[in-house]
């Protein structure tokens, strides 16, 4: 059997992905393909396991009963979000102890949001409804990727992620109809939750590095700007019908594109916070330590049993 050539199985992988294709594990694929997954779905996983931190620390305060068992079934969400992630990288050829390791170590990213605090209950809901609606608007664009295993792990995730933001919601319903203060704590907490949202998307197309590689394979299917832009039109209006401000104003409806013009967010910020100095990185950090340390026990007793 004649060896095909580097170039002719890069054409054919190629190809595989402008005919629609679906790449799978056991598939050839070119290293940098393979690479540039592992790091975006590690990270991504990442970002479940420590996003269930900022809002988990509210379960022991949820006002009410109805409210703590909708916040609890979304925190338990993120975690096996989280597995599912984890087993997408690890058939790429990456073993989770490795990854876990390297987010403990503080050497991996995750996602910029989970590093800011979370004052008050207002911020529970706030983050369901932005940074939620932010999540699933580029993972639905992440359930078209062509790589089968992260394509399907987002169908299941942005199915759960779309009830998240229901939850995220309704808790805002229900502060932006109620007292004053309420109302004021609603308005702040979308005031600290609008730049941060606005950079998960990630950098500009100009900044970002990954980008073209990705959207030429088709990992991603559309650019960050396009996702943030599809984002705020989606966002704007809705804030504005709860009676709430965008903390933005310049932020206004442009009726020539059909699109919101808004401010862009502070891309040095974004650098500073998902390199380890945002507000509460450490505190995550040591939070994720903990929780392995008081895990170890259990893997250890699974390892021994199997
Ligand atoms: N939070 C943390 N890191 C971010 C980020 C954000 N909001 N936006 C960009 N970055 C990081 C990238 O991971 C990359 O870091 P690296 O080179 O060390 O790996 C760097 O900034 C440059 O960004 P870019 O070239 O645009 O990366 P990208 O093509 O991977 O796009 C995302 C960034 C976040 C849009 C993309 O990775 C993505 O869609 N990830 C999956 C979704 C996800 O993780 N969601 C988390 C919320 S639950």
């Amino acid at each position: 059997m004649v060896e095909k050539t580097a170039d002719a199985r890069l054409e054919e992988f190629e190809a595989r992905i402008d005919r629609g294709e679906k790449i799978e594990p056991g598939d050839w694929m070119p290293d940098a393909y393979r690479q540039n997954l592992i790091r975006m779905i590690s990270q991504h996983a990442h970002s479940e396991i420590v996003g269930q931190l900022p809002e988990g620390k509210w379960i022991p305060y949820a006002p009410g009963f109805r409210r703590k068992l909708t916040l609890i079934a979304k925190v338990q969400d993120e975690a096996g979000h989280g597995q599912l992630l984890y087993r997408a990288a690890e058939m790429l050829g990456k073993s989770r102890e490795e990854m876990i390791s390297e987010l403990l170590a503080g050497k991996a990213k995750y996602a910029n949001v989970f590093n800011y605090p979370t004052p008050h209950w207002a911020d529970v809901g706030v983050i369901g409804w932005l940074v939620d609606t932010a999540a699933v608007i580029n993972q639905t664009m992440l359930a078209q990727s062509s790589y089968g295993p992260y394509g399907r792990a987002m169908k299941r995730i942005c199915y759960e992620e779309s009830f998240h933001i229901k939850q995220g919601y309704d808790a805002v319903v229900a502060m932006a109809r109620g007292t004053a203060d309420q109302r004021a704590a609603v308005q702040a907490a979308v005031d600290r939750w609008w730049y941060p949202t606005l950079m998960m998307s990630g950098p500009p197309d100009t900044i970002s590095t990954h980008s073209q590689l990705a959207l030429r394979w088709r990992i991603k299917t559309k650019s960050n700007e396009q996702v943030r832009q599809e984002f705020v039109d989606l966002i704007v209006p809705q804030i504005r019908a709860l009676g709430l401000t965008v903390p933005d104003p310049a932020c206004a409806f442009d009726p020539a594109s059909g699109r919101h013009r808004y401010t862009q967010p502070d891309w040095e910020e974004l650098k500073r916070v998902i390199n380890g100095d945002g507000p509460c990185n450490k505190e995550r950090l040591d939070a994720r330590r903990k929780a392995h340390e008081d895990g170890r026990w259990v893997r250890e007793a699974l390892q021994a049993a199997s």
